[in-house]
């Protein structure tokens, strides 16, 4: 038998709302499409084994820990398919860098679903897949918004409330982001962790960041769909100015930043858990050449330019 199913998935940012979104604010999250994660399906034997050479691992699922973020997406998803244990062979490709905020482990897990779902021929919607990516979300993050499943499976900008229905929003006027990788893996779940201390010990200092975060995040949404861009940079870069409050940026990108800024960008941030991982700069036209070279004077291990909208 030479069946085989490809499904793939695309790799997403965090515009502005990061970590005040665990608490409930607004968070806007758009795809990047330019990086994609690919499951293939097809026969095997004596089992079920995932091969993800891209992020180094390779796993038997029958014998794994309950716990394994690539072995539980297979598990839940043949169990909600009431799909009979196939002998499968599953190969991840990958060209989103892990652990740096572009959604790595959710866009993975949704390639996942969506092939093996080809696999026993069943058709899953858009939200039962979400549901399925967002249980596994657990095991990456711990405390997931749900915001990376969301706007991975949706392939859509979406303005995100945690426990709230999705809600997409009209862009419009195209905008252009530089991503800089730090090169500096970090991992979400440390930083969501550490946030949560603090929170803990103070929390209403952490409590006002947080509504200040929502705030920009709100007058960011209406910048957006309105096309006043100019509007939006000074919004990401008073963002990550109550990032920095929170603990979570880094020497590293904090480098990304003032680079970017100073050859031109008109806002830049980090993205996602912080740390380490990605930045954003708003770029236009006469800008976008002279940040990304900017990025890598210093010291950005990749750069991606996408247009959102
Ligand atoms: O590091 P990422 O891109 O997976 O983003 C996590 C975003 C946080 O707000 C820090 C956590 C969450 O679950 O929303």
């Amino acid at each position: 038998m030479n069946k085989r199913f490809s499904a793939s998935a695309c790799g997403k940012i965090i515009l502005l709302g990061e970590h005040a979104v665990v608490y409930g604010r607004p968070a806007i999250a758009v795809p990047v499409t330019q990086v994609r994660a690919t499951a293939t399906v097809k026969p095997g034997e004596h089992g079920l084994f995932i091969h993800a050479a891209d992020i180094d691992r390779s796993v038997a699922v029958d014998s794994a820990n309950s716990n394994d973020p690539l072995a539980a997406i297979v598990n839940l998803t043949l169990a909600h398919l009431s799909c009979p244990r196939p002998d499968l062979e599953i190969t991840i490709r990958s060209t989103i860098p892990i652990a740096s905020g572009l959604g790595s482990g959710a866009a993975v897990s949704t390639a996942i679903v969506r092939a093996l779902a080809q696999w026993c021929s069943a058709r899953l919607d858009d939200a039962e897949v979400n549901a399925l990516v967002y249980e596994v979300e657990k095991l990456h993050h711990g405390t997931p918004s749900g915001i990376d499943n969301t706007v991975i499976v949706y392939q859509q900008p979406v303005y995100f409330i945690r426990d709230a229905a999705m809600q997409t929003f009209a862009v419009a006027q195209p905008f252009t982001v530089a991503i800089g990788n730090t090169g500096v893996a970090s991992s979400t779940r440390i930083t969501v962790g550490d946030v949560r201390t603090g929170w803990e010990i103070d929390r209403a200092r952490y409590e006002a960041w947080f509504d200040r975060i929502g705030a920009i995040v709100q007058q960011a949404r209406s910048a957006i769909e309105s096309g006043a861009i100019d509007r939006l940079g000074p919004l990401m870069d008073q963002n990550q100015v109550l990032l920095r409050d929170l603990d979570v940026s880094s020497v590293e990108l904090e480098r990304l930043i003032l680079a970017a800024k100073q050859a031109g960008a008109s806002g830049a941030k980090l993205v996602g858990g912080g740390r380490g991982g990605n930045m954003i700069a708003l770029v236009d036209d006469r800008s976008v050449a002279a940040v990304t070279a900017a990025l890598k004077d210093a010291g950005a291990v990749n750069t991606i330019v996408t247009e959102i909208g």
